[in-house]
């Protein structure tokens, strides 16, 4: 029975730093209310002169992951890549991640589930991994909010939340037993899809439909949120998701060396660092930085705390992620 582990992990943030007084010059808002509500202080958008997009990104973090890993891009057998800001409607990210990397004709998924993308990613690879169909995956998380956030006080509630940026990892077979990924848990529900989400473009929303309605009022373009309502089932689900995977393995609240949160707000990951009673040195925490980089918040935070040599070999790491969908879940990894 192989077991799967990771043994490369690589980040790319856009060099254009936009702090929240830069978005007071453009909306109603404040460092104050953003920092107090969010713990934001800047986040990372895009320069559109530089050529970066969501793939152009997400290859960045690739080539470091591969290269991390002490491998070559032939060596990798499949691309995962989760994105909810995709280059183009179709096809997905993934086959552009395919061709910047001058891969061979390896096969990609591309995975839709925003905040939990890169749980949901983990979870596909750990399985491809298990079955021993392949032996080296390429797990990609990418956005780029910014080029579809509306910058006016119209659109503050959601738009000095989201960042851009990108992160990969490279799972690989292991037959060390009790070692690498130890479970992962998937949850969804769908009632809630319109309480964040983004309408149109879309066949319910079609481009010349927007267009010949040219409505002033019409936001279906932009992404949207119930904040509170959003809120209230994230600090419920990140529990929940962090338990089961723990009551999986039979572990217990003492036993998390490292949990990394989603990104979503400070005071989400706070709420739930006190409810599991977690010392400060054992959660990790990069929104203050980079704001909400969705399906790129979990593997840009584990790549930093990796790198800062918070995460050691043996280590129990816990990553749970709650978002728009809703969905939610969780991946314990013995390090
Ligand atoms: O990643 C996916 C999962 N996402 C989440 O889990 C996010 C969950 N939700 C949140 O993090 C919070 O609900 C927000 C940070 C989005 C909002 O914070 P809040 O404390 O829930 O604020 P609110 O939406 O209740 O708004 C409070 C007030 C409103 O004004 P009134 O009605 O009280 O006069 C808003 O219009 O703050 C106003 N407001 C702002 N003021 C300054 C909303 N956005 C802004 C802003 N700057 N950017």
């Amino acid at each position: 029975m192989y077991s799967s582990k990771i043994t490369g992990l690589g980040h790319y943030v856009p060099e254009n730093v936009v702090t929240n007084d830069d978005l007071a010059q453009w909306m109603d808002t404040n460092d104050e209310w953003i920092q107090e509500r969010t713990g934001i202080k800047e986040r990372r958008w895009i320069d559109p002169k530089t050529g970066d997009t969501t793939a152009v990104m997400g290859a960045k973090a690739a080539k470091i992951a591969i290269e991390r890993a002490n491998l070559t891009k032939d060596d990798i057998d499949f691309i995962i890549f989760a994105t909810l800001s995709p280059d183009m409607y179709f096809p997905g990210g993934g086959v552009q991640i395919q061709d910047l990397l001058e891969m061979p004709t390896i096969g990609a998924l591309d995975v839709r589930n925003q905040c939990s993308g890169f749980i949901y990613s983990l979870s596909i690879a750990d399985q491809f991994i298990k079955t021993g169909m392949y032996k080296n995956i390429l797990v990609i998380g990418s956005e780029n909010h910014s080029g579809g956030l509306e910058k006016s006080t119209r659109g503050r509630g959601v738009t000095v939340i989201f960042g851009d940026g990108a992160g990969a990892a490279v799972l690989s077979r292991s037959e060390e037993e009790g070692r690498g990924i130890l479970s992962s848990h998937l949850h969804s529900e769908g009632k809630h899809a319109k309480e964040l989400a983004l309408i149109g473009p879309s066949t319910e929303r079609w481009v010349p439909e927007i267009i010949k309605d040219n409505d002033p009022e019409d936001v279906s373009y932009f992404p949207h949120m119930n904040g509170q309502f959003v809120f209230k089932h994230a600090v419920v689900r990140f529990s929940e998701a962090i338990v089961e995977g723990l009551q999986a393995n039979g572990l217990n609240k003492e036993d998390i060396d490292m949990l990394i949160p989603h990104q979503a707000n400070l005071r989400i990951a706070q709420f739930i660092q006190k409810k599991f009673g977690l010392a400060d040195n054992k959660v990790y925490n990069n929104i203050m930085r980079y704001g909400n980089t969705t399906a790129a918040s979990i593997i840009i935070a584990l790549t930093e705390a990796w790198e800062e040599g918070k995460i050691k070999e043996n280590d129990l790491v816990v990553l749970a992620a709650f978002g728009s969908g809703f969905t939610w879940g969780s991946v314990v990894i013995r390090w």
